[in-house]
């Protein structure tokens, strides 16, 4: 996920430590680029930027040497355009008045950039920030001041993203945000505005929170605030943050497992934003439609997305799909496959040797090899004859959340679009997404002194939520230490039944047309001394079966899957957080697995 962090101060002064240590700040929100810009008090600008780490990038372009007034830092994860010196941040517009960077994405980018070429500015990069940088000057070649230009290029970027632009015509910058976070800093003698909270607290706790809609002004001497509507401006006292560095880190949650689980419905709307505008789409679900064989692939968590994503097609293309692990869809069709095969190989880090050496073997015989991902650059990326983000920024701790969450809408997409339906749905999911974590955890909490000492669990899913049962199992075996078996609740009573005694705990996950199926795997246990507990949108049938349910707002049989995860994330999260675990980082376990 990009970060940006901008400076303001009195008169010249050397601004290269002050923007590498905010830099250095930003690096946690992962990033393959970085670049900072210097403008003097007579308006010359110093930029430079390229790919690589922050330390090793500033020694080798002597970052600390850099001077001004005014200064402007991003670090780039990339989404538009591959990881590159040219697409590294910031930009400057035409004839290099302008000087601005960005996070985030603006989704309207490929149409901006013909835009902006055919009315004849010098566009250089395919990086949606350059698009920011050039729709500001748009307005100020026509005479605009900065805060008009900015209301005007406002409307033109389509996407979520923060933005930062500093003019060589003044002593300021400017700021504006939709969709993504941007926070200012009022010092003594300066003003700052960065993506996040812990790149300025070293600095200053006098903050203001930008809303969307609002171009703050920053001048060494304080901050202006207007709205984007109508110009008029916007009245905000600073607040002063009393928490600590790590809180702000973290964004206020104590773990970063339970904050990526809450950024969920915002990074599953910037998804959807995302997949609206991309041209991959279509061509991609076209070339699975015709496919003689359709496989997903994918490990662990990737995997179990495979599994919610086959039903999918079956259900709205009528498209039959393998979903397979990476290391036994080479053992098992690996002399099967054929040219006229399509393999989607799905990997949040793009990096699994696992799926890597399955990728290998498609492409030896031939297939034509699809990545889902979310780190842009990877070997998955490289190697796959078209991807698709997942668009997730950089998720940190070990267990996969949000990442699964986009991999699955990602699925439910080109579900749609295979059977050449309207996505239309899903504009509900990120309001389902937030009011399930609203209204969810009060129940899985209760839960908690259940799984008291316990070893062994199971959940159990049927149809579309047996890849969430098994996802939610896999959360919990790997950050409680637990065994936690999912499987598909018909097969609980050919053997693993035997395992319930007096109340012992089972977890069924029932979507909204399996009731009657699963109630019948409930009354298995409950006859037999178990204690049932249902993860569904509430329903009389269970709930006359059930000892515990975990209410679910009514989303419908396709989303259902996509809302019933998050319960079973929370409950991961809470069973090893009470026996004193950090879900973040599990012992034995890696973000990463390059190795076979
Ligand atoms: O980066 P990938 O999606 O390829 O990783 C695959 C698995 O290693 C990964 O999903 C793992 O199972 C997660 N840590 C589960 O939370």
């Amino acid at each position: 996920m990009c970060g940006i962090f901008g400076f303001v101060t009195v008169s010249d002064r050397p601004l290269g430590d002050v923007l590498l240590g905010a830099a250095r700040r930003l690096a946690y929100r992962g990033y393959d680029s970085v670049g900072m810009a210097a403008i003097d008090g007579d308006g010359h600008v110093d930029l430079r930027k390229d790919v690589g780490r922050v330390d090793e990038v500033a020694a080798r372009l002597g970052f600390t040497d850099l001077a001004g007034r005014r200064g402007i830092v991003q670090l780039r994860w990339a989404t538009f355009g591959a990881p590159s010196r040219v697409n590294a941040q910031p930009h400057l517009d035409s004839d290099g008045d302008l000087v601005g960077a960005h996070n985030g994405n603006v989704v309207n980018n490929v149409q901006l950039r013909r835009l902006f070429a055919d009315e004849g500015m010098i566009v250089r990069s395919t990086n949606d920030g350059e698009s920011c940088v050039h729709a500001v000057e748009r307005y100020v070649d026509r005479g605009a001041s900065m805060i008009d230009a900015i209301r005007q290029a406002y409307r033109l970027l389509e996407g979520d993203y923060a933005f930062v632009i500093g003019s060589v015509a003044d002593d300021t910058l400017y700021a504006f945000k939709k969709g993504s976070g941007l926070v200012i800093g009022l010092g003594d003698g300066f003003t700052c505005c960065s993506s996040d909270l812990p790149s300025i607290l070293p600095l200053t706790a006098r903050i203001l929170r930008m809303e969307d809609g609002e171009v703050a002004t920053l001048s060494a001497a304080g901050v202006t605030l207007h709205r984007v509507s109508d110009g008029a401006p916007v009245a905000r006292e600073p607040e002063v943050f009393t928490g600590g560095m790590e809180a702000a880190v973290k964004g206020g949650y104590p773990h970063f497992m339970l904050k990526e689980i809450h950024e969920q419905p915002r990074v599953a709307a910037e998804l959807l934003h995302l997949l609206d505008a991309s041209p991959h789409v279509d061509p991609m679900a076209e070339a699975m439609q015709r496919a003689r064989h359709l496989y997903y692939v994918g490990c662990g968590t990737s995997y179990h997305a495979c599994l919610v994503g086959a039903v999918y097609a079956a259900r709205l293309a009528r498209r039959p799909v393998v979903p397979v692990l990476a290391p036994q869809f080479t053992a098992q069709y690996g002399p099967t496959l054929e040219p006229s095969d399509v393999a989607v190989f799905v990997s949040q880090s793009g990096e699994t040797k696992d799926v890597l050496n399955a990728l290998a073997v498609a492409g030896a015989r031939g297939v034509t090899s699809l990545g889902l991902l979310n780190v842009i650059g990877s070997t998955l990326m490289h190697k796959s004859r078209t991807y698709l983000p997942l668009a997730c920024g950089y998720e940190i701790s070990v267990p996969a959340t949000k990442t699964f969450i986009n991999q699955v809408v990602t699925f439910l997409y080109l579900a749609y679009r295979m059977g050449g339906r309207p996505t239309d749905e899903l504009r509900r999911l990120p309001d389902l997404l937030s009011a399930t974590l609203d209204a969810v955890d009060p129940a899985v909490a209760a839960l908690v002194p259940l799984f008291e000492g316990r070893r062994d669990l199971y959940q159990l899913g049927y149809g579309l939520t047996f890849g969430i049962a098994l996802e939610g199992a896999l959360k919990l075996k790997e950050i409680t230490y637990a065994h936690c078996e999912g499987m598909l609740s018909t097969e609980f009573k050919h053997g693993p039944l035997s395992a319930v005694d007096e109340g012992y705990p089972v977890i069924f996950v029932a979507g909204p047309e399996d009731v009657p199926v699963m109630v019948s795997a409930v009354n298995e246990v409950t006859t037999r001394g178990g204690r049932a507990i249902a993860i569904a949108e509430p329903d009389a049938r269970l709930e006359a079966n059930v000892h515990d349910l975990v209410a679910l707002p009514e989303a419908g049989a396709l989303l259902n899957p996509l809302v019933a995860t998050i319960p079973l994330q929370l409950l991961a999260y809470r069973l090893s957080v009470a026996r004193g675990l950090d879900p973040d980082f599990p012992r034995n376990l890696s973000k990463t697995l390059t190795v076979d």
